[in-house]
């Protein structure tokens, strides 16, 4: 299959570019385009042999189910049974915008789309194309991260076109996405709502709203045995070919050490790659030095990460060291990602 990539930029956004992605996802293809997060990889939700073209294309275990993207709130009263109060008032606040909810889903929604599950991921995103390829393929767009699985998000069109291409019909490259870590995920099946998956709407500005919200367990404990309740969280995600390495502890030392562990590993024949930032770049002696942004402004971190990560693939980087992140904020997204990348390889350096 010839992938046709087409641009689009949001001021002036090509009548007939999103007519050919509508049309291509009514007829049952596949289209990926930009959302705020990352791109997405978009079949005819409903249809479930255009849904089962996304697990083919991006080598997806098939009972990892698929978020489910609208583009108004008529759309998700014909795919969710119930939408409790709380629901809407998350929803009137948040979207459209970097947030799924889980709700208990209608017979519309074809089990092929939910992984076997009778619950749909359900998210309203706020970019301007994503928003009209939405409506324009129908009004109800399944849409992973449009990656090969197992292999970082994609933050732009190239990451798509390394991973997707001959795979896919159409690439709308729209640019470099916004936000760079994918939506938070909220389970509104269960009382206290619980977050399944962390992102840029947070916890805090979550329970601001409507009270107490949970945080699945397995994501705080790295070592809990029980499966995550969102399927896709349970695979080594967002991961490099190199080995990761997440280093914590006091900022000085944690410098102090990658640049030990660099001296030590580079002596060894290892292409090392470090992941600093701007406070701390000047500070490393050797290795492949990025800088991921700043620790003022977490979400520079988040719009960098999955691209870094790449980057080090394409320079053939064998080992990478990384400073830890705050676990407040978006922090808490960022850290969940980087981990997911190490495996869960932590080390703590001491004092
Ligand atoms: O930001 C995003 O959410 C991006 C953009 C493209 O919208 N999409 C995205 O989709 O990250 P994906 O497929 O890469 O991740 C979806 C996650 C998986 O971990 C999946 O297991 C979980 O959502 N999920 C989907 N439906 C679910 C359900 N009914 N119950 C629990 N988890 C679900
Ligand atoms: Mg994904």
């Amino acid at each position: 299959m010839k992938t046709i990539i087409e641009q689009l930029s949001i001021g002036q956004m090509n009548k007939a570019t999103i007519k050919k992605a509508g049309d291509i996802l009514k007829s049952g293809g596949l289209v990926a385009f930009p959302t705020e997060t990352v791109y997405g990889l978009g079949a005819d939700a409903l249809n479930e042999e255009a849904a089962k073209k996304i697990y083919a294309a991006k080598g997806r275990p098939s009972d990892n189910p698929l978020i489910v993207h609208v583009a108004d709130m008529e759309a998700l009263a014909i795919i969710a049974e119930t939408i409790s109060e709380k629901a809407a008032i998350v929803a009137k606040e948040f979207w459209p915008g970097p947030l799924t909810m889980i709700f208990k889903k209608t017979s519309a929604v074809p089990m092929g789309t939910t992984g076997g599950l009778n619950t749909v991921a359900v998210r309203m995103p706020n970019h301007p194309i994503a928003r009209e390829i939405i409506r324009a393929g129908g009004g109800y767009i399944a849409a992973p991260s449009a990656n090969t699985s197992g292999r970082p998000s994609p933050t732009e069109a190239q990451h798509v076109k390394e991973d997707l291409a001959g795979k896919i019909d159409l690439l709308v490259d729209g640019g470099t996405v916004d936000i760079g870590v994918e939506s938070t995920i909220l389970d509104m099946t269960v009382e206290p709502p619980m977050i399944l998956r962390p992102g840029a709407i947070t916890k805090e500005m979550l329970e601001r709203l409507i009270g107490e919200v949970a945080v699945d367990k397995t994501l705080i404990d790295p070592d809990s045995k029980k499966a995550p309740k969102a399927p896709g969280m349970k695979y080594r995600h967002y991961a490099p070919k190199a080995e990761l390495t997440v280093l914590e502890g006091e900022l000085s030392q944690v410098v102090k050490e990658i640049n030990r562990l660099t001296e030590e590993k580079t002596a060894q024949g290892f292409k090392v790659g470090i992941i600093a930032t701007e406070e701390t770049v000047e500070k490393y002696c050797a290795g492949n030095v990025k800088c991921i942004g700043t620790r003022e402004d977490e979400t520079t971190v988040a719009g960098n990460l999955y691209g870094i990560l790449r980057d080090f693939d394409n320079d053939g980087t064998d080992l990478i060291f990384s400073e830890a992140f705050s676990t407040g904020g978006i922090g808490s997204a960022v850290m969940n990602r980087l981990l997911k990348a190490a495996g869960q390889h932590v080390v703590y350096v001491e004092e």
